[in-house]
């Protein structure tokens, strides 16, 4: 059987913290365990042939968390970016970031920006992190442009002035974790997305579980609202 392999795959990868409670060890260690999760993951959908990987790394939320662990995650970010710049490169990675700009410590903006660049013209897959990111957030800055040119807006107009403007809507969402909410993740590119939620935290998520995902997508009907000509009678 040929698979319908999603184009976007979007994943919120959540359960970090528990996973590693659960084992006597702090939050941090679940998030270092879970940073590894991303390479195979992302060679995974590559090998797939999905074109867009989009990850939930830092929502606009996550500022309520404690100090120590937001200083933890953006260290996190800033080695990850820096252990794994090679091994993107020799995979034809694309690397692109959505969220806010703003209220990121300005080193690993800079790592960010330099791997954006440096990738620019890879093609094998578009690799999105989602930092300081949340839909809400995502949809009032592109109204806030907006308002400064037009009093009248198209769904083509709010698209072009998102994040998310080089992106196609997403064809799966995954979110790990046992949790079955969106928690403000891709709001308006999700509006068609459908849905998988995966009892397993991140740190556990495996290749095969994308596999047997997207074997699950592959069997699934999409009517976007129409009537498909084999339901008629
Ligand atoms: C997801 O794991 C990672 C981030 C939100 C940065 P969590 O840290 O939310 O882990 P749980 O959900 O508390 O287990
Ligand atoms: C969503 O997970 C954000 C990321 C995975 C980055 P959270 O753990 O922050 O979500 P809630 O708080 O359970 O909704
Ligand atoms: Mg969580």
């Amino acid at each position: 059987m040929d698979l319908n392999v999603p184009k976007h795959i979007a994943i919120i990868m959540d359960g970090n913290g528990r996973w590693a409670q659960e084992k006597g060890k702090s939050r941090f260690y679940g998030h270092y365990a879970g940073a590894e999760v991303v390479e195979p993951i992302t060679l995974k959908a590559k090998e797939l042939g999905v074109s867009y990987l989009t990850l939930f790394a830092f929502s606009t939320e996550n500022w309520k968390r404690p100090r120590e662990e937001i200083d933890v995650l953006f260290k996190l970010f800033k080695e990850y970016l820096i252990r794994k710049e090679e091994s993107i490169l020799k995979n034809g990675i694309k690397m692109k970031f959505i969220g806010r700009k703003d209220r990121i410590p300005k080193d690993l903006l800079q790592y960010m920006e330099d791997i954006e660049q440096k990738t620019r013209k890879n093609s094998s897959i578009i690799l999105t992190l989602a930092v300081d990111y949340g839909g809400l957030d995502d949809i009032t800055r592109a109204f806030n442009k907006l308002l400064k040119e037009k009093n009248e807006v198209t769904q083509e107009d709010i698209k072009k002035a998102l994040d998310t403007c080089f992106l196609p809507a997403v064809d799966l969402l995954i979110r790990t974790g046992n949790e079955k909410r969106i928690s403000n993740f891709l709001l308006w590119d999700l509006a068609y997305a459908e849905l998988f939620f995966c009892e397993k935290y991140w740190p556990d998520f495996t290749p095969e579980d994308l596999c047997m995902i997207v074997e699950d997508f592959s069997k699934r009907k999409r009517r976007f609202g129409a009537v498909q000509p084999v339901d008629m009678i």
